[in-house]
């Protein structure tokens, strides 16, 4: 007898655009970025951006908001494709992100799988099978470049966007991570992708002096009055601090 278990069906597109609008906010797990978006971070079930060039500190943002996720008690799904979990856990300690714990406790989940492998459309049904066991409140992907890579912009494009409405009809908030490659960062990355955002984090690093620094810039966040400032950041051992060093000192006084 053939197995119904191997069969999956995927809306190709939603018909309606009805996904529910929460007015819940919660952390982004660096209170530096809360303080950005109208002082109460992301809001629940929508879809974040995270671009920036290599190493710019995407994923030490990703691990704050899952860390974020599962402090509050909730199931947080890391689909990574360029790093295996190991490496991720190993990485995210060293600026003092401790997710193995909640790997223990079964709030968090690391797939680490290249999209290369399966293809697209196998790997959006991989996708919504992990979602659906698991029922994650929180989801990162890292990073979507990968999908680029393994079929045509249009393509990947057409595959986020079933994967959002997907995730936005279960009000699971979703954060994206886009590796955008040298020059301008935002000129760079598609802007086809940016109609399925609702909130769109820059990170880039400049360079002053003879140092880098790292900058970060809250480019949209719909429904609420976020900062439009570009703020420095630095990634220490502790976490990322977003704090501005020159106001805590002087409250400090
Ligand atoms: N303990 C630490 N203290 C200070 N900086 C650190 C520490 N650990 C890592 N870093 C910095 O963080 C950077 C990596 O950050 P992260 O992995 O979040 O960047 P990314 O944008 O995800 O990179 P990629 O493009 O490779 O995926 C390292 O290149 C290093 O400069
Ligand atoms: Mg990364």
């Amino acid at each position: 007898m053939p197995s119904l278990h191997g069969i999956s069906v995927l809306p190709l597109t939603s018909l309606g655009l009805d996904h529910p609008a929460s007015e819940e906010r919660i952390s982004a797990g660096v209170p530096g970025l809360d303080a950005m978006l109208g002082g109460k971070g992301y809001y629940r079930g929508s879809s974040i951006l995270v671009s920036g060039t290599a190493g710019t500190g995407k994923s030490s943002f990703a691990a704050h908001f899952a860390d974020a996720a599962c402090r509050r008690g909730e199931r947080c799904l890391i689909f990574a494709s360029e790093e295996s979990p190991a490496q991720i856990l190993r990485n995210m300690r060293s600026i003092g992100v401790d997710l193995a714990p909640w790997i223990k406790q079964g709030l968090l989940r690391i797939e680490a799988s290249r999209p290369a492998l399966f293809g697209l459309e196998m790997h959006l049904v991989h996708m919504h099978k992990r979602v659906t066991e698991f029922d994650p409140r929180a989801l990162i992907v890292d990073p979507i470049s990968n999908f680029t890579s393994s079929g045509s912009v249009e393509q990947a494009e057409a595959m986020l966007t079933r994967l959002i409405d997907f995730l936005k009809a279960r009000s699971v908030t979703t954060l994206l991570i886009n590796l955008t490659s040298g020059g301008d960062a935002l000129e760079r990355t598609q802007a086809g992708i940016s109609s399925l955002i609702d909130t769109w984090v820059v990170l880039s690093d400049v360079e002053v002096g003879s140092a880098r620094r790292r900058r970060l810039n809250v480019l949209k966040s719909r429904g609420m009055a976020h900062s439009s400032e570009v703020r420095e950041f630095r990634i220490t051992s502790n976490g990322i601090d977003l704090g501005n060093a020159a106001h805590r000192k002087a409250r400090r006084r």
